[in-house]
């Protein structure tokens, strides 16, 4: 008997989501010290120190279960939002909402369609309802071409999941795009509109996609705690959308889903809006020296709304593999078909040098 066979098919044909590894594991691995992990669109700062109190007090309340379904949370969240309560979900990271959002609205043989490259989770997510994940090439410039996932929507289409900015080029659509995107997509289909990123965003015209929901009930928003809050390791995220839909696909969500520390630290972190304002500084000006030092080396990279940009390196394989033994982190592209880029994300502005100074130097070797 083989293991393998008792799996459903759909799961065993699964690949699964490739973390960045833990700097520890590196370090051990290559037997070096003194790494930086710029690989995984982390914030550069920790948490804001209103969160880190939170935490504290908190954590004294460990015996006891989390209060179910965030309403605390859920309270502060709808004030800053200036949506309802009944809006919003909360989940053990955005990841957590897009599992749900799979699970409630795709079944065998109905599809999920989105941007590629874009967020790895996404083919994953469709794969393990045993639906087709359609997968729509960005344009020349690495943007994601709205009319070309209009038109790969068909019958069988459920959800089209559409990373804003899009990981991993960094790259956004504003709101003339992302409007017709709505209205050439039939009200059926379940547009996700993924935001982790939406702190960083500089364009001005980034869409209003909050104020969209009343007009289309099938538009659903996530946001997340993982990127300019600093709370990765916590695990929260949440998602906004009609309050019916929203109470539909909290059915599918496990009891006590986001877990009291990850509660509070987030209820910490939205109080404190000058620490955002803090880290998306840090972050901008970050961005704007490697976009110069990158430009100084005659190097391409997409136009970043995030706080990462995929740079086109040549040889990424080989390019990340070396900034890897010089103990610079970065992610490579490979896996979504990028044989010339890097991914690398905004760090603190001495590791942006030292990523910089690095790959000049291994550039020139
Ligand atoms: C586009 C996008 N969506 C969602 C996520 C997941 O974030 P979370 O940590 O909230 O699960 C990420 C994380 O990298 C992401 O890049």
């Amino acid at each position: 008997m083989s293991l393998a066979d008792l799996v459903n098919p759909h799961i065993r044909e699964l690949q699964p989501y490739q973390p960045g590894k833990p700097v520890e594991e590196l370090e051990r691995e290559l037997g070096i010290r003194g790494s930086i992990k710029l690989a995984s669109n982390e914030a550069p700062l920790g948490p804001s120190p209103l969160a880190l109190e939170a935490l504290e007090q908190a954590s004294g309340d460990l015996n006891r279960y989390p209060e179910d379904d965030a309403p605390y949370l859920k309270r502060d969240l709808a004030k800053a939002l200036e949506v309802s309560e009944e809006q919003i979900l909360c989940g053990s990271g955005s990841d957590e909402l897009l599992d749900l959002l799979g699970r409630c609205f795709l079944g065998p043989d109905d599809e999920a369609v989105f941007a590629w490259p874009s967020f790895a989770m996404y083919p994953i997510v469709a794969k393990s309802q045993g639906a087709r994940a359609v997968q729509v090439p960005l344009d020349g410039d690495l943007r994601t071409d709205v009319d070309r996932l209009a038109e790969a929507v068909g019958e069988r289409t459920r959800i089209l999941f559409l990373s804003n900015p899009n990981n991993p080029t960094g790259t956004s659509i504003g709101r003339d795009d992302f409007e017709r995107l709505l209205r050439a997509v039939p009200e059926r289909v379940v547009i996700v509109s993924d935001e982790a990123y939406h702190e960083y965003v500089r364009r001005e015209d980034f869409p209003l996609s909050l104020g969209l929901i009343s007009r289309r009930p099938t538009l659903v928003v996530l946001r997340t705690f993982s990127k300019v809050y600093g709370l990765a390791g916590l695990r929260v995220g949440y998602g906004v959308g009609d309050p019916e839909l929203i109470s539909l696909v909290a059915r599918a969500r496990h009891p006590f889903n986001v877990n009291t520390l990850a509660q509070a630290a987030a209820r910490g972190a939205l109080s404190d809006p000058g620490h955002v304002g803090k880290v998306r500084d840090l972050t901008h000006r970050g961005l704007e020296r490697l976009e110069s030092g990158l430009r100084e080396l005659g190097l391409r990279f997409a136009a970043s709304d995030a706080n990462f940009l995929l740079v086109e390196v040549g040889d990424g394989a080989g390019i990340y593999d070396r900034l890897l033994r010089r103990g610079v982190i970065t992610r490579p592209m490979a896996g979504f078909g990028l044989q010339r880029h890097i991914r690398v994300t905004v760090g603190l502005p001495e590791e942006n040098q030292r990523f910089l100074d690095t790959l000049a130097q291994e550039l020139s070797r």
